[in-house]
């Protein structure tokens, strides 16, 4: 690929020249597990067995680190084990991580129940504010600082570029979960990130059909560890869900487009509607993250939260009286969704200081018609 390619381009071509035997126009699903060898250790290509390597997971992989402008990129079965896999490379017991106020309650999950019994430790901090983020730092060494932008379900903001420059003065890591804006939104490698991850599962794979995660990396000295920790651990996606995530992929900005516009209309209605009491979306110019959504983001996505005056039963009351909108977990397929975090995506933070309103519902803005979308809210609230 050209270094002067478009996002539309490389998403429809990096990794994905034309088969060399066949002349397959996209990659073939590979599912198999083991190649013939050329002699002993003779491999062709590199591959051996598909947990170590697979060419559908390799071109997905080059896809991915060319549409976040990364040095190389490591696909995984979920968002989760891709999470892990990082966290468990980088970190070792006795190391310190910052992690969000608002984030994935599986995120949260993980750091709590996980890897806390592993002896790694963690602040919870706003990361929306600056301050709050430098006096962690320079209250003992961290190894890592852990950010979502926007957050989920809160959508709050994050200044990745300041983060950055906060994290590598204190000898920091910087990781950004990007999984809300997709790399057509957002590329926070370019804004001095050093790791991003993804669930894959959502804008990238984009049906609502598959689970995968990724890792990608400014730097290409971590690739090899990692790589070593994934073959090691096995968290790996299979030919089909690597295949069909790079479908989705081909699509991701015509898809996120919609997305952005269907949500824009939908917020807007909902900051004038007498029974909602807030709505969360960083393209409302009065959500407090606004102006550095505008500076680091192309839109603003496709999530809307909001909350409901009448209080958490008629939250969920709402959430089983739409038509269109599928109640149900995840985000980011076509189809519009809408859940309740509190009871659903969220119940792991319970108790937490991520604990989320009960008055909370969580929109996925999929991309049919916006007036159907809308009408079927006004109905059901
Ligand atoms: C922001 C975010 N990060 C990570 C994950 C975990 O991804 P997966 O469900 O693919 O393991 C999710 C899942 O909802 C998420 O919303």
């Amino acid at each position: 690929m050209s270094s002067h390619d478009g996002f539309e381009t490389l998403a429809i071509h990096a990794g994905q020249e034309p088969d060399p035997l066949t002349g397959a126009v996209v990659p073939p699903i590979y599912q198999v597990s083991t190649f013939k060898q050329d002699g002993v250790g003779g491999l062709r290509g590199g591959y051996e067995y598909s947990r170590s390597a697979n060419p559908t997971r390799t071109a997905l992989e080059q896809c991915l680190a060319a549409l976040e402008g990364g040095a190389s990129a490591l696909a995984f079965a979920s968002g989760l084990a891709a999470e892990d896999c990082l966290l468990r490379t980088v970190c070792s017991p006795g190391d310190h991580v910052l992690i969000p106020d608002d984030a994935y309650g599986g995120t949260y999950r993980l750091f709590a129940k996980v890897l806390a019994g592993w002896g790694i430790s963690h602040t919870v901090v706003a990361m929306s504010d600056l301050a709050a983020v430098r006096a962690e730092l320079e209250a003992r060494p961290v190894k890592v600082i852990w950010v979502e932008t926007p957050t989920n379900p809160l959508l709050n903001i994050a200044d990745i570029r300041a983060l950055a420059h906060a994290a590598h003065e204190a000898g920091a890591m910087l990781v950004v979960d990007n999984t809300f804006a997709s790399p057509y939104l957002q590329q926070p490698l370019r804004l001095g990130a050093d790791v991003v991850v993804h669930s894959t599962t959502k804008y990238l794979g984009g049906h609502s059909d598959v689970i995968g995660g990724a890792i990608v990396l400014a730097d290409e000295e971590l690739a090899e560890p990692i790589g070593f920790t994934r073959n090691a651990t096995g968290g790996v996606p299979g030919p089909f869900d690597a295949w069909l995530t790079l479908r989705g992929i081909k699509t991701l900005a015509a898809r996120m487009d919609r997305h952005c516009r269907n949500a824009m209309r939908i917020a807007e209605m909902l900051a004038e509607h007498p029974a909602v009491a807030q709505v969360f979306y960083p393209g409302l110019p009065t959500h407090p993250g606004h102006k550095t959504a505008l500076e680091q983001m192309r839109a603003f996505g496709g999530m809307v939260s909001f909350r409901v005056l009448a209080g958490e039963e008629a939250a969920v009351a709402a959430c089983g009286r739409t038509r269109l909108f599928t109640l149900g977990e995840s985000l980011g397929g076509v189809e519009s969704l809408i859940e309740h975090p509190a009871r659903m995506t969220h119940a792991s933070v319970a108790g937490s200081v991520l604990e989320v309103p009960g008055d909370l519902i969580r929109l996925s803005v999929g991309i049919e018609d916006c007036d159907d979308l809308m009408d079927d809210l006004q109905q059901a609230m």
